[in-house]
């Protein structure tokens, strides 16, 4: 029996809404059939958004999009998409699988898409490939309200009002696609490039996010926090409000991207190989957020893990180069896992986005057609929304054992705990096929008081998946296996499982 202390008297830091923010790139069929279908599809949609996406992500509470890219990001330039989409530039998406872009959805979709969810916006705009001018001019396009020439385009394109950019992303993978930078060159760059992301809007800041490192890279994030934290008060406009950091999870091999393994057919001593490679998210952020202690002690700037999530074989024979790939358990897990140790580290990470959104990589919904499914990953994110803004609680987990072997022995247990208008959340994972976990939660402070308002879980065999066919064979459930204690709760965490129980006096 593992046990749960919780030191409901100790509030250890606000966990950012943010942290469970999303990704879309125009890479295979996110934007386009994932989220946009256009005014005169045949598929419900409100100004060519579907709705039922829509709709299941406002559910989730989705908090933030990321948008265009990603690699795309780097490529993009964005005044081919404004203004009449039938005089709109085509081009070919030379990242994602060679396709004809044609650019129908572009800054006015992306507002609206963000309107509709009632999220904030993430833009990534072009160092790799654009100019300062293109990104200077693109921010005042999106922000100004007076009169100026992008202001002015702006309006002759319908939208009279600016709209809110909440971050900026001064480029994308800058060590990769995004120009094959070294740091000493992308850190030059970026104090010149963010000098001109103009704070326009005036009653809110825009935050800029710097691009980080790539998984272990620790090299990167000294050299760059070295050459770009000048930063007196957070948000007035200082050099940086966050910065980046890009972790995935292959499967199967840790550096040959041509075998990642499958998304549905994985051997058990595969499944403990990916969880121990996801929960390798807890050395990375420990580790490059111990060197930006060094510049930035009083963490006034935020890590925003941009990029996380799994990333398998494409299903078979589906396009390359679209990323489409299923979603099981272990992915559930793996989101569960990482979002736990996202809300421990929420003094330091303020905001995360896993890739992708919808279609792409560990997706929380997928869609054919008219036909739109949730994944068990849409589970976890439901069921965790209730630590959106809460205050973590400090807690200890004792007792839990491991599971998997060797290198890739992992603990049994994470978990995490906040607390928001006097309700705790408690989220846990059981890592473990084999068997359920008996977990005693105790609370320091009025323990006995407190009862289960609300308890929910997702679980299922290992590489259990939903289908168009067969949409709801893992799914968020109601959970019962719990009982009450002297000072607080036990419950039985089945094996395979993610669990969110809530207590309240
Ligand atoms: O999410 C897919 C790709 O992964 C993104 O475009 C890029 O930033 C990363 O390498």
């Amino acid at each position: 029996m593992a046990k749960l202390v919780i030191n409901n008297e100790s509030r250890k830091s606000t966990i950012a809404p943010e942290i469970y923010g999303h990704f879309s790139e125009h890479l295979g069929r996110c934007i386009y059939e994932g989220l946009y279908v256009g005014e005169n599809s045949d598929i419900p949609n409100v100004n060519g958004m579907r709705k039922d996406v829509v709709d299941a992500l406002k559910e989730m509470k989705i908090p933030v999009l990321r948008w265009p890219g990603g690699c795309f990001a780097d490529e993009y330039h964005w005044m081919d998409g404004i203004g009449p989409k039938e005089k709109r530039k085509k081009m070919i998406n030379t990242h994602w699988g060679g396709v004809i872009e044609d650019n129908s959805f572009g800054t006015h979709e992306f507002f609206e898409l963000c309107k509709q969810l009632g999220c904030k916006t993430y833009v990534n705009m072009n160092v790799g490939s654009g100019t300062v001018r293109e990104m200077s001019e693109w921010v005042e396009y999106i922000t100004f309200n007076g009169v100026s020439p992008m202001a002015d385009l702006r309006k002759a394109n319908g939208h009279e009002e600016p709209w809110q950019l909440d971050y900026v992303g001064v480029g994308n993978e800058n060590w990769g696609c995004g120009g094959n930078m070294r740091p000493q060159y992308y850190a030059d760059l970026y104090r010149r490039y963010q000098t001109y992301v103009r704070g326009y809007a005036g009653a809110y800041p825009i935050q800029k996010i710097c691009c980080g490192a790539n998984s272990n890279d620790y090299d990167w994030t000294r050299k760059v926090m070295e050459t770009c934290f000048e930063h007196s008060e957070p948000h007035q406009h200082g050099f940086m409000d966050g910065l980046s950091l890009h972790y995935y999870t292959l499967p199967e091999t840790e550096d040959d991207w041509n075998y990642k393994g499958s998304a549905t057919d994985f051997t058990e001593e595969v499944f403990y190989q990916t969880l121990k490679r996801g929960v390798y998210m807890e050395e990375l952020v420990t580790r490059h957020g111990a060197i930006m202690d060094q510049f930035d002690p009083d963490k006034k700037i935020g890590m925003m893990v941009d990029e996380w999530g799994i990333w398998t074989d494409v299903e078979p024979g589906t396009n390359p180069g679209f990323l489409y790939q299923q979603n099981t358990m272990r992915d559930a897990l793996v989101a569960g896992n990482t979002l736990n140790i996202f809300n421990k580290h929420s003094d330091r990470v303020k905001m995360a986005n896993i890739a992708q959104l919808i279609n792409v990589l560990q997706s929380v919904m997928l869609t054919e057609g008219a036909k739109m499914i949730k994944t068990p990953t849409y589970a976890v994110f439901h069921m965790y929304a209730a630590h959106q803004g809460a205050e973590l609680l400090s807690s200890e987990l004792l007792e839990a054992g491991t599971v998997g072997s060797g290198k890739n022995e992992l603990a049994k247990v994470y978990e995490s705990v906040s607390e928001k208008d006097g309700v705790i959340t408690v989220t846990l994972t059981n890592n473990s096929l084999e068997s359920a976990e008996d977990v005693e939660i105790s609370l320091t402070k009025d323990g006995s008081a407190y009862s289960v308002c609300e308890a929910s879980a997702v679980t299922g065999k290992m590489n259990a998946h939903n289908t168009f066919e067969t949409p709801d064979v893992v799914k968020e459930e109601a959970f019962t296996a719990y009982s009450k204690t002297s000072d607080g709760i036990k419950v039985t965490l089945p094996a395979c499982s993610v669990v969110s129980v809530r207590l309240k006096k």
